[in-house]
């Protein structure tokens, strides 16, 4: 890990400009979102950019991380940072990590393997989806190639046949990751109107579903092979992916399945929280899928501080839905997140530039972080606490 402070990438972007180099994609947020926009198909643009219903709560993620505002902090001696950060038996270089996405070849034809080298480049964790348009031993490999200690955790979908489940964790152990990141907020798909008007489904192309097609639980509940009837996979997927009868008993059993320390995605009641660590998980990470399942849902960062002041001394806290840059990361730090975890600004640059396009949207977000902890006065991610913000 180098010590470079991350904020000195702008220095090396200027000094490119003496040679008349200027950066391959566009750096502010909002012009690479809309370069994305352009550079996608109708269909993986919906896909992306679309959320549940109305999309009330996808935008109302970004308002609520507006309405909390830094308020920097003067002459503290702030020329030695350190964002180095340990979540479980995983070091990063900041609290940093990226959020599960699934069929990621809709964006890229490399998808999650640009993505994985990309990540693996920079030491940032990569969060592996279960719907990935590659296999999660192909992701890890891509990762490996580049870094062998390359970080990486899996997100579980919760499937229907448990010995399916136990397949994936054992899968996901067996190719190196770390943790096991339990997605809640998906046991059905949501109304996506985005997705509704193109008649979009992917999976239902074979898309996104690597990693069903190559389990041995999955292939021996078939007839034929998946070669032979790729249909017929479709359809055993489509019963199998997620489990709208899943409860916190299964909780039990999944945790009883791995020591792989267990993380819950998508917890925003407090209640829900102390639950889990009840049932001995080890982490949640505050998340609403990015508005993509519950319209009308508070915003994510509202609901951080519910679930901090309820389990945040005992637990491990992530946060995600809604990052959109340095900033938002601080907010989320000091809201009382352990790290966050970046989602579709990593979208956009695999949109625009696969695996280079995702190195620049990782450097620049830490550059990002890295200049906002210091010039609001603050050289270690410790200080970083509630009453830095203040709410408009
Ligand atoms: C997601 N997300 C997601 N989450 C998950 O646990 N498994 C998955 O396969 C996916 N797939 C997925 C696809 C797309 C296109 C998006 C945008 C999101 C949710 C993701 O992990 C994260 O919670 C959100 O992306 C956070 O919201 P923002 O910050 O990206 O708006």
């Amino acid at each position: 890990m180098s010590d470079v402070p991350f904020g000195n990438y702008q220095y090396e972007i200027y000094l490119q400009g003496m040679a008349d180099r200027t950066p391959d994609f566009p750096v502010g947020w909002a012009a690479l979102e809309r370069a994305a926009h352009d550079a996608l198909d109708p269909g993986a643009r919906g896909y992306v950019f679309g959320g549940a219903g109305s999309e009330d709560t996808q935008r109302e993620n970004l308002e609520a991380l507006r309405r909390h505002r830094i308020v920097p902090r003067m002459l503290r001696g702030v020329a030695q940072r350190d964002l180095r950060t340990q979540l479980f038996n995983t070091t990063m270089p900041a609290p940093v990590l990226l959020a599960p996405v699934g069929v990621q070849s809709i964006i890229h034809p490399e998808g999650e393997l640009a993505v994985a080298r990309a990540a693996a480049g920079q030491g940032v964790p990569m969060v592996a989806s279960t719907a990935s348009s590659f296999t999660l031993e192909q992701i890890a490999e891509a990762g490996r190639a580049v870094d062998p200690d390359a970080p990486r955790w899996f997100q579980l979908y919760w499937p229907k046949d448990p010995d399916l489940m136990a397949s994936f964790i054992a899968r996901a152990e067996a190719a190196g990751y770390e943790a096991l990141v339990v997605t809640l907020d998906t046991p059905l798909l949501a109304w996506r109107p985005r997705d509704l008007e193109a008649a979009y489904l992917p999976f239902l192309k074979s898309i996104g579903i690597a990693n069903y097609l190559a389990d041995p639980v999955f292939r021996d509940a078939l007839d034929k092979t998946p070669e032979e009837d790729p249909q017929a996979a479709v359809g055993h997927f489509v019963v199998q992916f997620s489990n709208p009868a899943a409860d916190w008993a299964g909780i039990d059993r999944i945790r009883a399945l791995t020591d792989l320390p267990l993380i819950l995605k998508g917890v925003n009641h407090p209640a829900d929280a102390r639950e889990a660590q009840a049932r001995g998980v080890d982490g949640i990470i505050v998340s609403n899928h990015g508005g993509r399942q519950v319209d009308g849902a508070l915003g994510a960062a509202d609901a951080l501080p519910l679930v901090v002041d309820a389990v945040g001394d005992e637990m491990t806290i992530m946060f995600d839905s809604g990052i959109r840059g340095g900033a938002d990361a601080f907010k989320a730090i000091a809201l009382g997140a352990d790290a966050v975890l970046a989602g579709r600004p990593y979208l956009w640059g695999l949109a625009v530039g696969g695996e280079a396009g995702v190195t620049q949207v990782i450097r620049s977000l830490l550059a990002e972080l890295d200049l906002t902890l210091a010039l609001s006065g603050h050289s270690s991610l410790k200080t970083v606490t509630a009453d830095v913000l203040s709410r408009r």
